[in-house]
């Protein structure tokens, strides 16, 4: 695995390793057959970002499982957190009496969740947990709590495993974090 990459015109260092991700996975993914045995989740995934992680969580569920994907524009193409978000790919199938687990890449100051929060409100769902493969709390602006999360991780920027920086680097299978000089 490679150390040090560039993306764009910036350099970026192995932060957690393929190994890492899959292992810190797994154990999600008991957990959650643990917790939802039962009553089935329905996986709200959260695009871009999130696609792999909810592909290779999903291959460790036990507990039936149901995806959907939905799309929120609240990023461009930089370094910072925009103030708006707004709802790019519909929902075509009701959350009405499911027990709904979000699926985010990360969380940064809570805005992209708060907003999806504010929007399944309407749809009576039977639950709404989220789940958060990386977690920044001190970039945190909105007071929310994510039920489940992979990694803290301080506010330093990272790219890889389904992560970009300005679209590039979401292949990488590792997650590297922004070189500083
Ligand atoms: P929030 O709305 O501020 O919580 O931001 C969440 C979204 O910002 C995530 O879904 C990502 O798309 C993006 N984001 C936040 N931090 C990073 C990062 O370090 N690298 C890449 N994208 C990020
Ligand atoms: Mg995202």
């Amino acid at each position: 695995m490679q150390e040090v990459i560039q993306v764009h015109d910036r350099q970026f260092e192995l932060y957690l390793s393929e190994e890492t991700i899959q292992t810190r996975i797994k154990a999600l993914a008991a957990e959650i057959n643990t917790i939802y045995q039962d009553h089935p989740p329905l996986l709200l995934v959260i695009l871009n970002g999130a696609f792999m992680f909810s592909a290779d969580l999903m291959r460790h569920l036990t507990c039936r499982p149901e995806i959907q994907f939905i799309r929120i524009a609240s990023y461009g193409d930089e370094m910072v957190s925009s103030q708006t978000a707004k709802l790019l790919l519909k929902l075509d199938v009701s959350l009405h009496d499911r027990d709904v687990l979000i699926i985010e890449d990360i969380i940064e100051t809570g805005r992209t969740i708060a907003f999806l929060q504010t929007h399944l409100q309407e749809q009576e769902t039977r639950s709404t947990k989220i789940m958060t493969l990386l977690y920044k709390p001190d970039q945190r602006e909105i007071d929310l709590q994510p039920d489940y999360v992979g990694f803290s991780i301080p506010p330093e920027f990272v790219v890889g495993y389904g992560l970009d920086y300005a679209q590039q680097g979401r292949e990488l299978r590792a997650i590297y974090r922004l070189k500083e000089g």
